[in-house]
């Protein structure tokens, strides 16, 4: 038994490897920001409504699968949502796990490069600028934009609802929502209120939710708060004494928690992580081995060009910003709250994965460790004593993967916060064997 599925596991390894072999190195497409070669297109893009009565309405690209190994009909769909609060998925599209990344050549050029890790390779990818007010969605008046994640998901609702209403074939189609980050409130609170929607709603208008997954993800702030001390004494980056002062300012942040002073509990954590940052001097808490931050501007300048917006359905009078302070303001009182209680129930009606980057300071291994043993869930027992495996991509080591029933967590090695941009080609094997339940617990 455990050799056939060594042996199973071995074949999907071979294949892989020879896809990726065949498949042309990365290439240099376009020059400047103002071409945009057909080839890098989505698929479709533009404007999902959420509201009847406004004009506001999602942003969305969408790419269909590159190489499908199923008919279209039964492709999986994957949904990705960028954290922030406030930060646009044109992030995630033109930076992480798009088919096409911009790339900084010699000089002040941008060009786009075909991503060989892309996660449309054999699923059709959607990218969501979530909530209205973020990228290049429309929020008709400041008053609509979302303040918590209930109305984050009824908007995301609509625009999910809205999207499959634009194909006959996307009904059916298993849906996966993931994201990154702060994605790790959003997408929760749109599965949960897709599976709520679902126990009442006519088969007709169900959504096929399968699963989630989300990478580096905050989920339940307070535990996760309490664990950076730890975290970087024991990653050697303070000293025992900075570790205490560290914990001071982070029990700020835990005390107006438990005041329910939401918004000044936002503002400690914000401020306890200043201080991590200012103790180590790192240029980014993202990846502490980073020397330079990610240089996720470059995806700003790309589509700040009216061609770029023209090319992708966006609206023209919009100027692109990263992330909206306006979004990032309007949820400071829901940084601090928890969806711990979302994932429970996602666990028990679909799957889901957790995922992080070994390197990140901010959303990493331990922080997710720490809030994933206090789940009210009926396999967690089991989850917690499964073994911790292996995870190897091409022969080589990428991770290390814990699974049982429908609780897989991941983490990948050589990343920081944003893991697609980091191990593209190694994230697109997890996304892959994961959807697909493939090469079960020995792959991965
Ligand atoms: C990009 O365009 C600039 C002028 O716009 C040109 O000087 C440069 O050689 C081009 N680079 C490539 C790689 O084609
Ligand atoms: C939260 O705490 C701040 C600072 O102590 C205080 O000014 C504010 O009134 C408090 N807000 C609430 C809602 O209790
Ligand atoms: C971090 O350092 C900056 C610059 O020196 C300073 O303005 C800021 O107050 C410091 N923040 C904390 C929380 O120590």
């Amino acid at each position: 038994m455990k050799s056939t599925a060594t042996l199973i596991c071995f074949l999907q390894l071979l294949i892989l490897l020879l896809r990726q072999s065949l498949a042309s190195s990365l290439f240099t497409i376009a020059n400047s920001s103002s071409t945009f070669p057909d080839e890098a297109l989505p698929t479709k893009s533009g404007y999902l409504p959420v509201n009847p009565s406004t004009d506001s309405a999602i942003f969305y690209t969408f790419y269909e699968a590159q190489d499908p190994v199923l008919p279209l009909s039964q492709t999986p769909l994957l949904i990705w949502l960028q954290g922030g609060p406030g930060c646009s998925s044109m992030i995630g599209n033109f930076f992480e796990l798009g088919p096409y990344r911009v790339v900084d050549t010699q000089g002040e050029n941008i060009a786009l490069e075909r991503n060989l890790g892309s996660w449309n390779r054999i699923f059709g990818l959607i990218f969501l600028d979530n909530p209205i007010g973020v990228g290049f969605s429309i929020a008709a008046t400041p008053e609509e934009i979302p303040r918590d994640q209930h109305s984050v998901a009824k908007h995301l609702f609509a625009a999910i609802t809205g999207f499959i209403g634009l194909d006959l074939d996307f009904k059916n189609r298993p849906l996966y929502i993931t994201g990154e980050s702060y994605a790790g409130k959003y997408v929760p609170a749109i599965g949960y209120y897709i599976l709520k929607q679902n126990m009442r709603l006519p088969e007709a208008e169900q959504v096929n939710l399968k699963g989630v997954a989300i990478g580096n993800g905050l989920i339940d702030p307070l535990t996760q708060v309490k664990i950076h001390a730890v975290n970087a004494y024991f990653s050697g980056l303070i000293n025992e004494r900075q570790k205490g002062e560290l914990e001071e300012a982070l029990w700020k942040a835990v005390e107006f928690v438990k005041m329910g002073n939401w918004s000044e509990a936002t503002n400690a954590r914000s401020e306890a992580l200043d201080l991590l940052q200012n103790m180590t001097g790192l240029a980014t808490l993202y990846d502490f081995t980073r020397k330079v931050p990610y240089k996720t501007s470059l995806v700003t300048k790309f589509l700040q060009s009216v061609e770029v917006k023209k090319k992708i359905d966006a609206k023209e009078s919009i100027v692109f910003d990263e992330c909206s302070d306006v979004v990032g303001e309007a949820l400071a009182e829901d940084v601090m709250k928890s969806v711990k209680y979302m994932v429970e129930l996602l666990l028990k009606m679909s799957k889901v994965l957790l995922y992080e980057g070994h390197f990140d300071l901010r959303l990493g291994v331990v922080s997710t460790e720490a809030w994933i043993k206090t789940m009210k869930w009926e396999g967690i027992g089991r989850f917690l004593m499964a073994e911790r495996k292996f995870w190897k991509v091409n022969g080589e080591l990428a991770g290390y993967v814990q699974k049982w029933g429908s609780l897989s967590h991941a983490l990948v090695l050589g990343a920081g916060h944003l893991v697609p941009a980091d191990q593209a080609l190694n994230s697109q094997a997890m996304i892959e064997d994961w959807v697909l339940d493939r090469g079960g617990r020995l792959c991965f």
